[in-house]
């Protein structure tokens, strides 16, 4: 078979895009307990659950196409019109899908290191994706963005909070930058771990599509995350109608029907989440406090993951933990996420064994 004949330029010339990386390792999720992908540890909130199991009986039949019921419940949880609303299998599927509505080749995007799935769809699009360093302190280098903009900048990536690092940008910050940036800019931000903020001034900037309404500013929310639903699969963006319209043209909003009841029951019990949250933010205070005792830096987080410098090999860390059957991530440095206060504490046991048995070596 000549596999130069058969695939795309994108394949063949494309590096590796960093999720295909990740799906050639092995690792028997099963056994491991899961603090590596940010996922939320207490799942579904119980009617979102029974919801998605109805649902499931009637899987022989296709989803409902226009998503009609899980846009209008999302819509009306922000008090906006569901033509504000294209809604997607997660963030990741739509990431590939902002990609595919706005970018021609020639054009540059301008990010800081974040979610891979930005860098991926950027890559195998472009010859030329700009990565501005973060700041020293690992803040999201709003004022390196605003200098590395030129004429061919088609989109700006702005992750808030930021993964890997779990750090925020103010409202008042974020303001100041999209005064600087030329209008016809487009600004994409990702808000997958907001709603895990307790910053008073790390606030979503969902009212800018309103205020701004002849700037094309897209929000992108998840629920695989705070709403504990990650292998169910349902995301959306906020834009305004023109540009939701537009970007609707492409084809793979997809939802399963399972999906789409969950998200409508999940967003009816508010009060699920908040105590997850509580329980979550208690969890990142926790791991925080005690990674700090252990001697790593740890960098200040509003999400429901911590990065943090074990000053030593993070991929041997990982390692380690993996062999004692529980799964991080080291993306930059490591990073953890937070779950329930017994998989915490028996982290933080194995990474001080870990740590110390690294010292002494
Ligand atoms: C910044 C960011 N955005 C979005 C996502 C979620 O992607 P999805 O909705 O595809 O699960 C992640 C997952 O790790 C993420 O870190």
């Amino acid at each position: 078979m000549d596999t130069e004949k058969i695939f795309s330029k994108s394949v063949l010339e494309k590096p590796e895009t960093k999720r295909a990386a990740r799906a050639n390792a092995t690792l028997d999720l099963k056994k491991l307990i899961r603090m590596g992908w940010n996922e939320n540890p207490y799942g579904m909130s119980p009617k979102a659950l029974a919801a998605n199991l109805e649902a499931a009986k009637t899987g022989n039949f296709y989803q409902d196409f226009w998503c009609a019921d899980m846009k209008r419940a999302i819509a009306d949880s922000y008090g906006i019109s569901v033509k504000n609303l294209v809604v997607g299998a997660g963030s990741s599927p739509l990431i590939e899908i902002a990609g595919q509505a706005f970018l021609n080749p020639g054009d540059e995007v301008l990010m800081c290191p974040t979610f891979a799935a930005f860098i991926d769809m950027a890559e195998i699009r472009l010859d030329r994706v700009v990565s501005v360093p973060l700041r020293e302190d690992m803040g999201y280098n709003l004022d390196g963005l605003a200098a590395a903009v030129t004429e061919k900048t088609k989109m700006i990536v702005i992750c808030n909070p930021n993964n890997p690092t779990g750090g925020y940008l103010s409202y008042d910050e974020i303001m100041a930058f999209v005064e600087k940036v030329p209008r016809d800019v487009v600004l994409l931000f990702d808000e997958a771990y907001i709603e895990f903020a307790t910053a008073p001034d790390c606030r979503s900037v969902v009212p800018l599509v309103f205020e701004m309404p002849d700037r094309p500013i897209l929000v992108m929310r998840t629920f695989s995350k705070y709403y504990g639903m990650a292998g169910v699969r349902a995301g959306y963006i906020i834009a305004n109608e023109e540009i939701a319209a537009g970007i609707g043209r492409v084809p793979g909003s997809w939802i399963p029907s399972a999906a789409q009841a969950a998200v409508v029951a999940a967003l009816s019990e508010p009060e699920y989440y908040e105590e997850c949250k509580t329980k979550i933010v208690a969890g990142r205070a926790y791991l925080s406090r005690e990674m700090e005792k252990l001697g790593c830096t740890v960098y200040p987080s509003q999400s429901n993951f911590i990065m943090f410098d074990p000053h030593c090999d993070c991929a041997m860390v990982r390692e380690k933990l993996i062999e004692r059957g529980i799964l991080i991530s080291a993306p930059m440095f490591c990073r953890v996420s937070v779950s329930t206060p017994e998989n915490n504490v028996l982290f933080i046991r194995y990474l001080g064994e870990i740590l110390k048995a690294a010292k002494a070596a």
